[in-house]
Protein backbone atom coordinates (compact mmCIF):
# COMPACT_ATOMS: atom_id res chain seq x y z
CA UNK A 1 0.00 0.00 0.00
CA UNK A 2 1.47 3.06 -1.27
CA UNK A 3 1.38 5.72 1.77
CA UNK A 4 0.35 8.89 -0.62
CA UNK A 5 -2.22 11.09 -1.37
CA UNK A 6 -5.23 10.03 0.63
CA UNK A 7 -3.43 7.19 2.36
CA UNK A 8 -0.91 10.13 3.84
CA UNK A 9 -0.05 9.03 7.15
CA UNK A 10 -0.33 11.80 9.72
CA UNK A 11 3.06 10.91 10.92
CA UNK A 12 2.85 12.91 14.13
CA UNK A 13 0.89 12.83 17.45
CA UNK A 14 -0.77 16.52 18.14
CA UNK A 15 -3.45 17.96 20.71
CA UNK A 16 -5.59 20.66 19.60
CA UNK A 17 -7.15 21.71 22.86
CA UNK A 18 -9.70 24.40 21.07
CA UNK A 19 -10.14 23.71 17.24
CA UNK A 20 -11.16 26.43 15.28
CA UNK A 21 -14.79 26.01 14.01
CA UNK A 22 -16.93 28.03 11.30
CA UNK A 23 -20.54 27.96 11.71
CA UNK A 24 -21.87 26.80 15.90
CA UNK A 25 -21.38 23.64 17.52
CA UNK A 26 -24.46 22.72 18.92
CA UNK A 27 -24.19 23.37 22.57
CA UNK A 28 -26.31 20.08 23.19
CA UNK A 29 -23.22 17.66 22.09
CA UNK A 30 -21.42 15.93 24.65
CA UNK A 31 -19.50 13.28 23.75
CA UNK A 32 -16.17 11.93 21.50
CA UNK A 33 -16.07 10.93 18.21
CA UNK A 34 -13.05 8.21 17.72
CA UNK A 35 -11.68 7.39 14.19
CA UNK A 36 -9.03 4.46 14.03
CA UNK A 37 -6.74 4.15 10.99
CA UNK A 38 -3.34 2.39 9.47
CA UNK A 39 -0.39 5.12 10.49
CA UNK A 40 3.09 4.53 9.36
CA UNK A 41 5.34 4.58 12.61
CA UNK A 42 7.96 1.85 11.40
CA UNK A 43 7.62 -0.38 8.11
CA UNK A 44 8.04 -3.55 8.35
CA UNK A 45 11.77 -4.46 8.45
CA UNK A 46 11.79 -5.85 4.51
CA UNK A 47 11.23 -1.37 4.40
CA UNK A 48 7.19 -1.80 2.83
CA UNK A 49 3.85 -0.77 4.57
CA UNK A 50 1.07 -2.83 4.26
CA UNK A 51 -2.74 -2.40 5.12
CA UNK A 52 -2.54 -4.96 8.17
CA UNK A 53 0.83 -4.57 9.70
CA UNK A 54 0.92 -0.72 10.08
CA UNK A 55 0.65 0.55 13.32
CA UNK A 56 -3.01 2.11 14.41
CA UNK A 57 -3.74 5.33 15.81
CA UNK A 58 -6.63 7.04 16.95
CA UNK A 59 -7.88 10.30 16.29
CA UNK A 60 -10.23 11.65 18.70
CA UNK A 61 -12.80 14.71 18.52
CA UNK A 62 -14.34 15.63 21.80
CA UNK A 63 -17.23 17.85 21.74
CA UNK A 64 -18.09 20.14 24.96
CA UNK A 65 -20.09 23.15 25.54
CA UNK A 66 -19.99 23.81 21.91
CA UNK A 67 -16.66 23.59 21.69
CA UNK A 68 -14.31 20.70 19.94
CA UNK A 69 -10.88 19.27 20.99
CA UNK A 70 -8.84 16.99 19.05
CA UNK A 71 -6.00 14.73 19.31
CA UNK A 72 -4.72 11.52 17.83
CA UNK A 73 -2.32 9.09 19.29
CA UNK A 74 -0.68 5.74 18.39
CA UNK A 75 -2.44 2.72 19.73
CA UNK A 76 0.58 1.49 22.27
CA UNK A 77 0.54 -2.48 21.25
CA UNK A 78 3.01 -4.39 21.69
CA UNK A 79 4.31 -4.25 18.60
CA UNK A 80 4.46 -0.81 18.62
CA UNK A 81 6.27 -0.27 22.13
CA UNK A 82 8.92 -2.72 21.46
CA UNK A 83 9.76 -0.87 18.26
CA UNK A 84 9.46 2.60 19.89
CA UNK A 85 11.98 1.33 22.63
CA UNK A 86 13.95 0.24 19.96
CA UNK A 87 13.86 3.12 17.57
CA UNK A 88 13.52 1.16 14.54
CA UNK A 89 11.29 -1.69 12.86
CA UNK A 90 11.56 -5.20 14.28
CA UNK A 91 9.05 -7.46 12.92
CA UNK A 92 9.04 -8.79 9.66
CA UNK A 93 6.32 -11.20 7.47
CA UNK A 94 6.43 -13.63 4.82
CA UNK A 95 4.25 -11.47 2.46
CA UNK A 96 5.76 -7.73 3.04
CA UNK A 97 8.54 -8.14 0.34
CA UNK A 98 7.18 -7.31 -2.79
CA UNK A 99 6.09 -3.82 -4.01
CA UNK A 100 2.84 -4.75 -5.32
CA UNK A 101 -0.73 -5.63 -4.25
CA UNK A 102 0.00 -8.79 -2.37
CA UNK A 103 2.18 -7.69 0.14
CA UNK A 104 -0.91 -7.39 2.55
CA UNK A 105 0.42 -8.58 5.87
CA UNK A 106 -1.94 -11.77 6.28
CA UNK A 107 1.24 -14.68 5.91
CA UNK A 108 3.59 -15.09 9.03
CA UNK A 109 5.81 -13.21 10.96
CA UNK A 110 9.05 -14.46 10.17
CA UNK A 111 10.35 -14.18 13.96
CA UNK A 112 13.97 -12.97 14.94
CA UNK A 113 15.18 -12.59 18.54
CA UNK A 114 14.09 -8.76 19.05
CA UNK A 115 10.17 -10.22 18.14
CA UNK A 116 10.11 -13.86 19.93
CA UNK A 117 7.17 -13.72 22.57
CA UNK A 118 5.86 -10.34 21.27
CA UNK A 119 2.56 -9.62 20.17
CA UNK A 120 1.89 -8.99 16.06
CA UNK A 121 -1.09 -6.80 16.40
CA UNK A 122 -1.34 -3.50 14.76
CA UNK A 123 -4.92 -2.98 15.70
CA UNK A 124 -5.72 -0.29 12.96
CA UNK A 125 -9.51 -0.85 12.21
CA UNK A 126 -11.56 0.86 13.76
CA UNK A 127 -12.48 2.26 17.04
CA UNK A 128 -15.44 1.49 18.78
CA UNK A 129 -16.76 2.21 22.46
CA UNK A 130 -17.83 -0.03 25.44
CA UNK A 131 -17.76 -0.17 28.73
CA UNK A 132 -17.03 3.54 29.32
CA UNK A 133 -13.74 3.18 27.14
CA UNK A 134 -12.62 3.31 23.68
CA UNK A 135 -11.54 0.26 22.05
CA UNK A 136 -9.05 0.08 19.07
CA UNK A 137 -9.19 -3.24 16.97
CA UNK A 138 -7.56 -4.45 13.54
CA UNK A 139 -8.10 -7.37 11.46
CA UNK A 140 -6.33 -10.35 12.15
CA UNK A 141 -4.41 -8.57 14.60
CA UNK A 142 -5.06 -9.57 17.94
CA UNK A 143 -7.28 -8.75 21.16
CA UNK A 144 -8.77 -5.35 20.87
CA UNK A 145 -6.55 -2.31 23.16
CA UNK A 146 -8.28 0.31 25.62
CA UNK A 147 -7.66 3.29 25.09
CA UNK A 148 -8.80 6.42 27.45
CA UNK A 149 -11.45 8.43 25.86
CA UNK A 150 -10.01 11.59 26.93
CA UNK A 151 -6.66 11.16 27.10
CA UNK A 152 -6.43 8.32 24.05
CA UNK A 153 -3.80 7.18 26.70
CA UNK A 154 -3.63 3.31 25.63
CA UNK A 155 -4.81 1.61 29.37
CA UNK A 156 -3.95 -1.95 27.78
CA UNK A 157 -5.53 -5.32 26.97
CA UNK A 158 -9.04 -6.22 28.75
CA UNK A 159 -9.37 -9.05 31.04
CA UNK A 160 -11.18 -10.85 28.55
CA UNK A 161 -9.09 -10.50 26.10
CA UNK A 162 -7.38 -13.92 26.32
CA UNK A 163 -10.68 -15.46 26.49
CA UNK A 164 -11.03 -14.44 22.87
CA UNK A 165 -10.56 -17.28 20.25
CA UNK A 166 -7.23 -17.57 17.69
CA UNK A 167 -6.85 -15.89 14.48
CA UNK A 168 -5.22 -16.94 11.45
CA UNK A 169 -1.75 -17.48 13.48
CA UNK A 170 -1.65 -18.97 16.32
CA UNK A 171 -1.22 -16.29 19.50
CA UNK A 172 2.46 -16.00 21.16
CA UNK A 173 1.51 -13.00 23.64
CA UNK A 174 -1.58 -12.74 26.25
CA UNK A 175 -4.09 -11.26 24.17
CA UNK A 176 -2.74 -12.18 20.86
CA UNK A 177 -6.28 -13.45 19.99
CA UNK A 178 -8.63 -12.21 17.12
CA UNK A 179 -11.27 -10.32 16.94
CA UNK A 180 -13.59 -8.92 13.80
CA UNK A 181 -13.34 -5.19 14.02
CA UNK A 182 -17.36 -4.34 12.99
CA UNK A 183 -18.60 -5.74 16.52
CA UNK A 184 -22.46 -4.70 17.43
CA UNK A 185 -23.44 -3.74 20.35
CA UNK A 186 -26.84 -3.28 22.27
CA UNK A 187 -27.01 0.57 23.85
CA UNK A 188 -29.45 -1.03 26.62
CA UNK A 189 -27.94 -4.01 28.32
CA UNK A 190 -24.24 -2.91 27.10
CA UNK A 191 -23.54 -6.08 25.52
CA UNK A 192 -21.45 -6.53 23.35
CA UNK A 193 -21.37 -8.74 20.25
CA UNK A 194 -18.38 -10.13 18.70
CA UNK A 195 -16.49 -12.65 16.94
CA UNK A 196 -13.03 -14.20 15.85
CA UNK A 197 -12.07 -15.89 12.48
CA UNK A 198 -9.74 -18.71 10.72
CA UNK A 199 -8.78 -20.17 8.28
CA UNK A 200 -9.54 -23.47 9.11
CA UNK A 201 -12.18 -25.19 11.18
CA UNK A 202 -14.09 -24.08 13.81
CA UNK A 203 -13.99 -21.06 11.06
CA UNK A 204 -15.71 -18.34 13.53
CA UNK A 205 -16.39 -18.12 17.12
CA UNK A 206 -18.88 -15.82 18.16
CA UNK A 207 -18.04 -13.94 21.85
CA UNK A 208 -20.85 -12.08 23.42
CA UNK A 209 -19.02 -9.71 26.59
CA UNK A 210 -20.50 -7.88 29.33
CA UNK A 211 -19.46 -4.39 30.30
CA UNK A 212 -18.46 -6.24 33.62
CA UNK A 213 -15.86 -8.45 31.50
CA UNK A 214 -17.83 -12.08 31.99
CA UNK A 215 -18.41 -13.61 28.10
CA UNK A 216 -19.76 -16.23 26.59
CA UNK A 217 -18.72 -17.57 23.39
CA UNK A 218 -19.55 -20.57 20.97
CA UNK A 219 -17.95 -22.11 17.78
CA UNK A 220 -19.91 -22.06 14.16
CA UNK A 221 -18.91 -26.01 13.86
CA UNK A 222 -20.93 -25.93 11.00
CA UNK A 223 -19.53 -23.12 9.39
CA UNK A 224 -19.08 -23.94 5.56
CA UNK A 225 -15.62 -22.36 4.46
CA UNK A 226 -12.70 -20.07 6.16
CA UNK A 227 -14.91 -16.31 4.83
CA UNK A 228 -13.55 -12.94 5.62
CA UNK A 229 -16.30 -12.58 8.41
CA UNK A 230 -15.51 -8.76 8.37
CA UNK A 231 -18.84 -7.26 9.42
CA UNK A 232 -22.18 -8.80 10.54
CA UNK A 233 -26.30 -7.88 11.22
CA UNK A 234 -28.02 -7.81 14.67
CA UNK A 235 -31.81 -7.91 14.90
CA UNK A 236 -34.09 -8.20 18.30
CA UNK A 237 -33.67 -11.75 18.01
CA UNK A 238 -30.80 -12.45 16.16
CA UNK A 239 -26.91 -12.29 15.25
CA UNK A 240 -26.20 -12.48 11.73
CA UNK A 241 -22.98 -13.41 10.11
CA UNK A 242 -22.75 -13.75 6.20
CA UNK A 243 -20.24 -16.45 4.69
CA UNK A 244 -19.37 -15.35 1.70
CA UNK A 245 -16.94 -16.72 -0.89
CA UNK A 246 -14.25 -13.75 0.22
CA UNK A 247 -12.07 -16.64 1.54
CA UNK A 248 -8.58 -15.92 3.78
CA UNK A 249 -5.90 -18.21 3.66
CA UNK A 250 -2.66 -18.07 5.39
CA UNK A 251 -0.37 -20.23 3.71
CA UNK A 252 -1.50 -18.38 0.09
CA UNK A 253 -0.42 -15.51 1.70
CA UNK A 254 3.10 -17.14 2.62
CA UNK A 255 3.36 -18.18 -0.76
CA UNK A 256 2.97 -14.60 -2.20
CA UNK A 257 -0.28 -14.52 -3.92
CA UNK A 258 -2.03 -12.81 -1.37
CA UNK A 259 -3.50 -13.80 1.53
CA UNK A 260 -7.47 -13.44 0.02
CA UNK A 261 -9.33 -14.88 -2.88
CA UNK A 262 -12.49 -14.85 -4.51
CA UNK A 263 -14.72 -18.19 -5.36
CA UNK A 264 -17.81 -17.12 -6.48
CA UNK A 265 -18.86 -20.56 -7.56
CA UNK A 266 -18.76 -21.33 -3.56
CA UNK A 267 -22.74 -20.10 -2.25
CA UNK A 268 -23.35 -17.50 0.05
CA UNK A 269 -24.63 -18.84 3.48
CA UNK A 270 -25.92 -17.02 6.36
CA UNK A 271 -25.78 -18.18 9.84
CA UNK A 272 -28.58 -16.98 11.87
CA UNK A 273 -27.52 -17.00 15.67
CA UNK A 274 -30.07 -16.59 18.36
CA UNK A 275 -28.99 -13.54 20.01
CA UNK A 276 -30.45 -14.36 23.87
CA UNK A 277 -29.18 -17.80 23.44
CA UNK A 278 -25.92 -18.12 22.06
CA UNK A 279 -26.09 -22.27 23.16
CA UNK A 280 -29.28 -22.54 20.76
CA UNK A 281 -28.96 -24.65 17.21
CA UNK A 282 -27.66 -22.15 14.47
CA UNK A 283 -30.11 -21.90 11.63
CA UNK A 284 -28.17 -21.58 8.26
CA UNK A 285 -29.89 -20.58 5.29
CA UNK A 286 -27.88 -20.54 1.94
CA UNK A 287 -28.89 -18.24 -0.48
CA UNK A 288 -29.49 -19.16 -4.27
CA UNK A 289 -28.54 -15.82 -5.65
CA UNK A 290 -25.88 -14.54 -7.99
CA UNK A 291 -22.24 -13.96 -7.06
CA UNK A 292 -22.57 -10.81 -4.78
CA UNK A 293 -20.41 -8.99 -1.70
CA UNK A 294 -21.49 -7.29 1.07
CA UNK A 295 -18.61 -5.33 3.35
CA UNK A 296 -20.14 -3.23 5.85
CA UNK A 297 -23.59 -3.77 6.92
CA UNK A 298 -26.72 -0.97 7.17
CA UNK A 299 -28.80 -2.55 9.62
CA UNK A 300 -31.57 -5.17 9.72
CA UNK A 301 -35.23 -5.44 9.95
CA UNK A 302 -37.48 -8.13 11.15
CA UNK A 303 -40.64 -8.25 9.44
CA UNK A 304 -42.78 -11.05 10.39
CA UNK A 305 -41.27 -14.35 8.76
CA UNK A 306 -39.01 -12.30 7.33
CA UNK A 307 -35.39 -10.46 7.83
CA UNK A 308 -34.46 -7.71 6.10
CA UNK A 309 -30.31 -7.16 5.65
CA UNK A 310 -29.63 -3.91 4.09
CA UNK A 311 -25.87 -3.07 3.28
CA UNK A 312 -24.16 -1.79 -0.24
CA UNK A 313 -24.00 -4.59 -2.45
CA UNK A 314 -20.89 -5.09 -4.45
CA UNK A 315 -20.50 -7.74 -7.32
CA UNK A 316 -17.21 -8.92 -6.18
CA UNK A 317 -14.62 -7.71 -3.08
CA UNK A 318 -13.14 -4.83 -3.18
CA UNK A 319 -9.61 -6.21 -2.68
CA UNK A 320 -7.31 -7.39 -5.29
CA UNK A 321 -7.12 -10.77 -5.39
CA UNK A 322 -4.95 -13.94 -7.46
CA UNK A 323 -8.17 -14.17 -9.67
CA UNK A 324 -8.15 -10.63 -10.96
CA UNK A 325 -4.51 -9.43 -10.20
CA UNK A 326 -1.35 -10.38 -11.13
CA UNK A 327 1.73 -10.20 -8.82
CA UNK A 328 3.54 -7.45 -9.95
CA UNK A 329 0.44 -5.39 -10.14
CA UNK A 330 0.24 -2.06 -8.23
CA UNK A 331 -2.09 -1.96 -4.97
CA UNK A 332 -5.50 -0.65 -6.09
CA UNK A 333 -7.53 0.90 -3.26
CA UNK A 334 -10.66 -0.45 -2.51
CA UNK A 335 -13.58 1.66 -4.22
CA UNK A 336 -11.37 1.62 -7.36
CA UNK A 337 -11.53 -1.96 -7.45
CA UNK A 338 -15.43 -2.15 -7.22
CA UNK A 339 -18.22 0.03 -6.90
CA UNK A 340 -21.51 -0.98 -4.55
CA UNK A 341 -25.35 0.00 -4.68
CA UNK A 342 -27.29 0.29 -1.57
CA UNK A 343 -28.85 -3.58 -1.57
CA UNK A 344 -31.12 -5.75 0.60
CA UNK A 345 -31.21 -9.65 1.12
CA UNK A 346 -34.55 -10.46 2.21
CA UNK A 347 -34.19 -14.01 4.25
CA UNK A 348 -37.68 -15.96 4.46
CA UNK A 349 -37.11 -18.08 7.13
CA UNK A 350 -40.12 -19.92 6.82
CA UNK A 351 -39.23 -21.40 3.38
CA UNK A 352 -35.32 -20.86 4.57
CA UNK A 353 -34.32 -18.77 0.86
CA UNK A 354 -32.67 -15.34 0.70
CA UNK A 355 -33.83 -12.84 -2.16
CA UNK A 356 -31.56 -10.60 -3.06
CA UNK A 357 -32.50 -6.60 -4.59
CA UNK A 358 -30.53 -3.16 -5.59
CA UNK A 359 -32.33 -0.49 -3.80
CA UNK A 360 -30.75 2.71 -4.96
CA UNK A 361 -28.87 3.25 -8.46
CA UNK A 362 -26.63 5.29 -6.65
CA UNK A 363 -22.78 4.17 -5.75
CA UNK A 364 -22.43 4.03 -1.86
CA UNK A 365 -20.59 2.60 0.63
CA UNK A 366 -19.65 3.57 4.52
CA UNK A 367 -23.24 3.09 6.08
CA UNK A 368 -24.23 3.92 8.97
CA UNK A 369 -27.01 4.03 11.75
CA UNK A 370 -28.34 5.69 14.78
CA UNK A 371 -26.34 3.47 16.87
CA UNK A 372 -28.52 3.33 19.81
CA UNK A 373 -30.82 1.35 17.53
CA UNK A 374 -28.28 -1.53 16.63
CA UNK A 375 -30.56 -4.53 17.62
CA UNK A 376 -33.94 -2.92 17.33
CA UNK A 377 -36.26 -2.09 14.29
CA UNK A 378 -34.45 1.07 12.36
CA UNK A 379 -35.80 3.56 9.74
CA UNK A 380 -32.78 5.87 8.61
CA UNK A 381 -29.43 5.42 6.97
CA UNK A 382 -26.85 7.31 6.85
CA UNK A 383 -24.22 6.44 3.51
CA UNK A 384 -21.93 8.26 1.56
CA UNK A 385 -22.61 8.47 -2.10
CA UNK A 386 -20.42 8.87 -4.84
CA UNK A 387 -20.07 8.45 -8.36
CA UNK A 388 -18.73 6.46 -11.06
CA UNK A 389 -14.43 7.68 -10.57
CA UNK A 390 -13.25 9.43 -13.97
CA UNK A 391 -9.78 7.53 -13.45
CA UNK A 392 -10.77 4.35 -13.49
CA UNK A 393 -13.34 2.32 -15.11
CA UNK A 394 -15.65 0.24 -12.66
CA UNK A 395 -14.59 2.33 -9.51
CA UNK A 396 -16.20 5.00 -7.59
CA UNK A 397 -15.12 8.23 -5.72
CA UNK A 398 -17.02 9.18 -2.54
CA UNK A 399 -18.36 12.55 -2.35
CA UNK A 400 -22.30 12.64 -0.61
CA UNK A 401 -23.58 12.80 2.18
CA UNK A 402 -26.89 10.76 2.37
CA UNK A 403 -29.84 10.16 4.79
CA UNK A 404 -32.25 7.24 3.46
CA UNK A 405 -35.60 6.83 4.93
CA UNK A 406 -35.37 2.61 4.89
CA UNK A 407 -38.90 2.27 5.11
CA UNK A 408 -40.33 4.69 2.47
CA UNK A 409 -37.18 4.82 0.11
CA UNK A 410 -36.83 8.44 0.21
CA UNK A 411 -33.57 9.78 0.51
CA UNK A 412 -32.08 13.82 0.66
CA UNK A 413 -28.49 14.48 -0.63
CA UNK A 414 -26.04 16.76 -0.22
CA UNK A 415 -22.58 17.17 -1.94
CA UNK A 416 -19.72 17.76 0.34
CA UNK A 417 -16.99 18.38 -1.83
CA UNK A 418 -16.46 17.77 -6.01
CA UNK A 419 -12.93 18.26 -5.49
CA UNK A 420 -11.04 14.74 -6.51
CA UNK A 421 -8.25 16.05 -3.92
CA UNK A 422 -10.63 15.47 -1.05
CA UNK A 423 -12.17 12.33 1.03
CA UNK A 424 -15.05 12.27 2.45
CA UNK A 425 -14.96 9.47 4.92
CA UNK A 426 -17.07 7.63 7.05
CA UNK A 427 -19.87 9.32 9.01
CA UNK A 428 -21.19 8.82 12.35
CA UNK A 429 -24.59 9.89 13.98
CA UNK A 430 -24.85 11.92 17.12
CA UNK A 431 -28.68 11.96 18.89
CA UNK A 432 -30.10 15.42 20.00
CA UNK A 433 -30.60 14.22 23.51
CA UNK A 434 -29.56 11.04 25.14
CA UNK A 435 -33.53 9.91 24.76
CA UNK A 436 -34.02 11.43 21.31
CA UNK A 437 -36.01 9.81 18.72
CA UNK A 438 -34.25 7.58 16.19
CA UNK A 439 -32.98 9.58 14.05
CA UNK A 440 -32.97 13.20 15.76
CA UNK A 441 -30.13 14.34 16.16
CA UNK A 442 -26.36 15.53 14.08
CA UNK A 443 -24.43 13.63 11.58
CA UNK A 444 -20.52 14.51 11.44
CA UNK A 445 -18.41 13.66 8.70
CA UNK A 446 -14.99 13.84 8.59
CA UNK A 447 -13.31 15.20 5.34
CA UNK A 448 -9.27 15.00 4.47
CA UNK A 449 -8.34 17.58 2.29
CA UNK A 450 -5.18 15.87 1.66
CA UNK A 451 -3.78 17.39 -1.13
CA UNK A 452 -3.85 20.46 1.32
CA UNK A 453 -2.86 18.75 4.25
CA UNK A 454 -5.76 19.98 6.33
CA UNK A 455 -8.83 17.90 7.44
CA UNK A 456 -11.78 19.42 8.85
CA UNK A 457 -15.16 18.25 10.70
CA UNK A 458 -18.32 18.62 9.00
CA UNK A 459 -21.75 18.70 11.29
CA UNK A 460 -24.90 19.08 9.62
CA UNK A 461 -28.72 18.70 11.67
CA UNK A 462 -29.88 15.15 10.26
CA UNK A 463 -33.62 17.16 10.05
CA UNK A 464 -32.18 18.93 7.00
CA UNK A 465 -28.64 18.13 5.68
CA UNK A 466 -29.25 19.46 2.48
CA UNK A 467 -28.66 23.12 4.29
CA UNK A 468 -25.43 21.94 4.08
CA UNK A 469 -23.12 22.10 7.58
CA UNK A 470 -23.70 24.18 10.53
CA UNK A 471 -20.93 23.59 11.71
CA UNK A 472 -17.36 22.84 10.95
CA UNK A 473 -14.54 22.16 13.19
CA UNK A 474 -10.69 23.08 11.32
CA UNK A 475 -8.11 20.82 11.79
CA UNK A 476 -4.51 22.79 10.71
CA UNK A 477 -2.72 19.42 9.30
CA UNK A 478 -3.39 16.57 7.26
CA UNK A 479 -5.91 14.10 8.79
CA UNK A 480 -4.32 11.03 7.28
CA UNK A 481 -6.90 8.12 6.26
CA UNK A 482 -9.27 6.48 9.15
CA UNK A 483 -11.21 3.58 7.70
CA UNK A 484 -13.67 3.27 10.74
CA UNK A 485 -15.03 4.98 13.85
CA UNK A 486 -18.03 5.72 16.24
CA UNK A 487 -19.50 8.74 18.37
CA UNK A 488 -19.41 7.69 22.12
CA UNK A 489 -21.99 9.56 23.85
CA UNK A 490 -20.80 10.72 27.36
CA UNK A 491 -24.91 11.90 28.16
CA UNK A 492 -25.49 8.69 28.32
CA UNK A 493 -25.70 6.60 31.90
CA UNK A 494 -22.95 4.72 32.60
CA UNK A 495 -21.08 5.19 30.07
CA UNK A 496 -17.87 7.23 31.45
CA UNK A 497 -15.90 4.79 33.83
CA UNK A 498 -15.33 0.92 33.55
CA UNK A 499 -14.56 -1.25 36.12
CA UNK A 500 -12.51 -3.77 34.09
CA UNK A 501 -9.55 -4.29 35.17
CA UNK A 502 -6.66 -3.90 32.42
CA UNK A 503 -3.38 -5.98 32.10
CA UNK A 504 -0.32 -3.42 30.67
CA UNK A 505 -0.77 -3.63 26.69
CA UNK A 506 3.45 -3.95 26.89
CA UNK A 507 2.82 -6.89 28.87
CA UNK A 508 5.52 -9.83 27.75
CA UNK A 509 6.84 -7.61 25.33
CA UNK A 510 10.02 -6.57 26.40
CA UNK A 511 12.61 -6.27 23.63
CA UNK A 512 16.39 -5.20 23.84
CA UNK A 513 17.64 -1.77 22.71
CA UNK A 514 19.23 -2.45 19.61
CA UNK A 515 21.22 -0.08 17.63
CA UNK A 516 21.52 0.66 13.76
FE1 LIG B 1 -14.54 -2.34 7.61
Amino acid sequence: MEQRGVFWPMAFEATVTECAVRGEIPRDIFGGFYRNGPTQKFPARQGNETVFTTDGMVQGLVIENGKASFRNRWVRTPKFCAEEKAGQALFEWTDCNAQDWTALGLGDIIRNRYTEGVSHSTAMVNAFPFAGDVYAVGEQSGAPLVLDPFTLETKGYPVWADRLSDGIRPGVAFGDRNMAPHPKWDSETGVLYAWGYRDEPPYVTLHWVNPDGSMQSKELDEAPYGTVAHDCWLTENYFILPFQPFLISREQANKGIGGYGWEPELPISLAIVNRHDIDAPVRWITADIEPQYMMHMLSANEVGDQILLDAPLFQRPPFQTIEMSQPGDPFIPFFQVAPSKLGRWTVDLKAGTVRSEVLDDVMCELPKIDERFFGKPYQWGFIIGGQASSSRPGAMRMDTLIKRDMRSGADVRHQISDNRHHAVLEPAFIPRTADAAEGDGYLIVPISKFAEHLGEYQIFDAADITQGPIATIELPFHMGWTPHGHWMDFRSVNSIGSSVVRIPAHHGAEAPWIAG
